[in-house]
């Protein structure tokens, strides 16, 4: 499957802009791991492009990769790239994570929430303007980004460092290599300041 033929899945089943994002950036940052760990780039970045294109359709943990995994197979999306995102639903399909690509993929996939966040909640809603510093001050506020699962991006980020840094992942060295795969893409991700200009709604009438 080509990267054309992925985004056009994507684009097919993904009606939410949110979760477009969400799966571009996780490529984003596949992509630089691909790259930093001697990857194969084309399959990181597709697992990561890949990873939730099912949601909309099955929108449970019980059926979300378990019953999407069937169409990719047949689509002809290669087997290491089915295995990092059967494995990133672990609970439900029964799928450990074992290649280095596995581990990145869920490594990367909370914490592209973190950021995206950072990027929507200041005003030039630009992602280029997101400093590392912001996200670090802001981990501690249960509120911001209160979605992404502070204990499971430790877990998962420590989990990656063992199996693919010699034990040794800094948290923020991990989100300092994310921030800077997506500032790389922030036109495709739309923050890059283009929302800041979108005019606000009207307010509901009464
Ligand atoms: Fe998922
Ligand atoms: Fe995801």
């Amino acid at each position: 499957m080509t990267r054309e033929e992925a985004w056009q899945l994507v684009g097919d089943n993904v009606q939410a802009a949110g979760l477009r994002r969400h799966m571009l950036s996780v490529e984003a940052a596949m992509r630089a791991y691909a790259r930093k760990l001697g990857g194969d780039v084309e399959l990181w970045s597709l697992a990561g492009l890949l990873h939730d294109w099912d949601w909309e359709i099955h929108p449970t943990l019980e059926t979300h990769v378990v019953d999407g995994t069937p169409t990719l197979r047949e689509k002809g999306v290669p087997e290491p790239v089915l295995q990092a995102i059967l494995s990133h639903n672990e609970a439900a399909t029964g799928v450990p994570r074992r290649q280095p690509m596995d581990f990145a993929l869920l490594a990367c996939d909370e914490v592209t929430g973190l950021i995206i966040a950072a990027a929507l909640v200041r005003p030039s809603k630009d992602v280029r303007d997101v400093e590392l510093k912001s996200i670090k001050k802001r981990w501690k506020e249960r509120i911001f980004a209160a979605g992404v699962d502070r204990d499971h991006v430790e877990k998962a980020t420590a989990e990656f460092g063992a199996a693919c840094f010699g034990g040794q992942l800094d948290l923020w060295d991990h989100v300092s290599t994310v921030l800077a795969a997506m500032k790389d893409v922030a036109a495709e991700l739309e923050l890059d300041g283009r929302l800041a200009a979108a005019p606000s709604p009207p307010p509901p009438a009464t």
